[in-house]
């Protein structure tokens, strides 16, 4: 990786995914976390997976010296298991970078083995349409600088959005956030209660995830997936058959937890239709719980 050539994408290049799966690892928040993301990618290697798609909040700091040993590190442990990594973008990464590179909905491989998939990038496994949808708003916000470790481009914005619905429908979504009207956030977070008096984060900040998370319904009204998967939230939890407005069509919700919980809680084994397969039937070690 030739950091000095192009900071933010050192060998940013355009490469489609490929033309169909057998299994892939879903990831939840990988947040810059170099020790506990490769020994995720060797369980991956271990499961049989074909590629690892990560949910966002990656750790995409390619500017910083904890950053390149990041991508440095994961770059190298992938490489020694032939292993693809696609991701998408979270809130916590490098917004600035990612839109020096990127323009368009579209595969940019910014490693040999790391791929940005850009919100709005669609592709096909088998028959089932996915698209990456990244973006959320940190909360946490208020704790950092502008231009240095938070970029007001995290949040998804109009003209994204409005480009996303004109593509039209797609079966499985791979967001960063989720959409609001999950009942099992709503009752985690208490989402009824305004955000002056829920507490924890500061009312604005919450004020402002809510609207994403509102955005996030608009998309899954139109688009009408089957399956959401997305990280963010930083808890797992399945939700089955939801209907984000009364007479709405059902689609089935997959959160995931982050970085230092074991894979059972952070991550997922699917086929190119977004249908789980169960870890103990995939791992060589089984129960990766304990
Ligand atoms: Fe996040
Ligand atoms: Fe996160």
């Amino acid at each position: 990786m030739e950091w000095d050539t192009n900071p933010c994408a050192p060998g940013a290049s355009h490469l489609p995914l490929p033309a169909s799966i057998d299994k892939i690892m879903l990831l939840g928040d990988t947040h810059g976390n170099e020790r506990w993301t490769c020994w995720l990618i060797d369980q991956a290697y271990e499961a049989g997976v074909d590629g690892i798609l990560q949910l966002g909040d990656f750790g995409y700091w390619p500017r910083n010296e904890w950053g390149k040993s990041f991508l440095k590190w994961v770059e190298q442990t992938l490489a020694e298991h032939d292993l693809p990594l696609w991701f998408i973008d979270g809130n916590h990464e490098d917004h600035d970078c990612l839109k020096s590179t990127v323009s368009q909905p579209g595969p940019l491989a910014l490693t040999d083995h790391i791929t940005y998939l850009p919100r709005g990038t669609r592709w096909q496994w088998g028959n089932r349409t996915w698209i990456a949808i990244g973006g959320a708003t940190s909360v946490d916000r208020h704790y950092r600088t502008e231009g240095v470790n938070w970029f007001p481009g995290e949040f998804m914005t109009q003209e994204q959005q409005d480009s996303i619905i004109a593509a039209g429908h797609a079966d499985i979504v791979v967001a960063h956030d989720a959409p609001w009207g999950v009942r099992f956030l709503a009752n985690h977070y208490k989402l009824w209660v305004p955000p002056a008096e829920r507490g924890g984060w500061p009312a604005d900040t919450l004020l402002d995830s809510d609207s994403h998370m509102r955005k996030m319904a608009a998309l899954a009204l139109a688009l009408r997936p089957s399956v959401w998967f997305h990280g963010h939230h930083h808890i797992k939890y399945d939700e089955y058959g939801t209907a984000l407005e009364p007479g709405t069509c059902p689609m089935d919700i997959h959160g995931l937890n982050c970085d230092g919980f074991t894979p059972d809680k952070s991550a997922l084994i699917v086929d190119g239709k977004g249908a789980i397969i169960p870890w103990a039937a995939t791992s060589p070690i089984g129960d990766v719980s304990s």
